[in-house]
């Protein structure tokens, strides 16, 4: 992001805000020159926005009054246009933690879906770290580029997106032992523990975020088999909101339950092989190849897009990256220190 997109100071044109209307009704508009959010309370011109700081209130030409943010980007995420399913925040930061994503690191995700994970990634590794992002449904990566650059306001430069089959492409586009951390977001994350082990540097992590517990279970039986990893860790994230108003102190009666689990190892050095490795690595397999012909989409309960509404998803995607970009090109060239 560069440094005059920074989520902070006063409003700029350009800059995305969330808007909490009469009955916490909610918009988020793209402050432009000469724009106004139009409803049946009134006209809110942009410019009453513009220089305000981040937080204030604003009136409408029916005297109505709007509570102006910048949205956070974790609800950039849970609002944006999706082609697949995505990483919601609790597991996103969780994530962050377990994967040990640092500024400046190497990192491979796959697959990119509607691109949730990949914003939290970029903003993890920084400028100087590089993010390459496998997907093999084209629409899905184009939803996933159009909503990284409606909330960054650019393609970042550090971003690649590989469409194809991670288990395929990854080889050609890392060289072996040059990846620092791997991220998985698939149906079938063992069809490429292979590669990610050839691609991991020695010491790297690779962390697999999967929704039923079999496929934790199959995955974590294919780690273990390779003799390749440390003896992988699966760790599950509840995030329960408190309800916290005088006395009334209480957990929330409705949370998010489960999403998914979270399984994380590190890459041995090679040739080295510590003791319970070697003896886990001769154990046979607990899998027949029969049983992999179970994980399909809908045994796992992967709910499928049909393709009207996926192209429709890409539509809504870009349709918001074309405004982010007019926006920003409306936007007055800024000199930052
Ligand atoms: C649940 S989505 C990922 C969501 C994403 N992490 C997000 O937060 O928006 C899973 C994606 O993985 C893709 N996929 C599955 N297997 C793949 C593979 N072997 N290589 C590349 N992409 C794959 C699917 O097409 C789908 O888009």
């Amino acid at each position: 992001m560069s440094a005059d997109r920074r989520p902070s100071g006063p409003f700029r044109i350009g800059d995305r805000v969330q808007l909490t209307g009469p009955k916490g009704r909610l918009h988020t508009i793209t402050l432009r020159e000469g724009g106004e959010l139009h409803t049946h309370h009134g006209v809110l011109r942009h410019e009453a926005i513009v220089g305000q700081p981040d937080g204030s209130v604003v009136v409408n030409s029916g005297e109505h009054e709007y509570l102006a943010l910048r949205p956070l980007l974790r609800d950039f995420v849970m609002s944006m246009p999706r082609g697949a399913a995505i990483v919601y925040p609790k597991d996103a930061a969780q994530i962050l933690a377990s994967a040990d994503i640092f500024p400046g690191a190497t990192v491979v995700e796959a697959g990119v879906g509607s691109g949730a994970l990949s914003l939290w990634l970029l903003r993890a590794i920084g400028s100087e770290g590089r993010l390459i992002s496998f997907e093999r449904r084209e629409e899905f990566s184009q939803v996933a580029e159009a909503n990284v650059e409606t909330f960054l306001g650019e393609d970042p430069e550090n971003w690649d997106v590989v469409v194809g089959d991670l288990g395929e492409r990854l080889p050609e586009v890392a060289s072996a032992g040059t990846v620092d951390r791997v991220v998985l977001d698939m149906l079938a994350p063992w069809e490429c523990i292979d590669v990610v082990a050839e691609a991991l540097t020695p010491g790297g992590v690779v962390l697999c975020y999967i929704a039923t517990a079999t496929q934790l279970s199959r995955v974590a039986e294919y780690i273990r088999g390779t003799g390749l990893f440390t003896d992988p860790e699966a760790t599950e994230t509840m995030v329960r909101g408190w309800h916290v108003e005088g006395l009334a102190v209480r957990p929330d009666h409705r949370m998010v339950a489960h999403t998914g689990f979270l399984i994380t190892a590190r890459r041995l050095a090679p040739g080295a092989v510590p003791p319970d490795v070697r003896k886990r690595a001769l154990k046979k397999p607990s899998y027949a190849d029969a049983d992999v012909e179970a994980w399909t989409p809908g045994a796992v309960g992967d709910r499928q897009i049909t393709d009207k509404n996926l192209r429709k998803r890409v539509r809504d995607a870009q349709r918001a990256a074309d405004g982010a970009r007019q926006a920003a090109g409306d936007r007055p060239d800024e000199t930052v220190d």
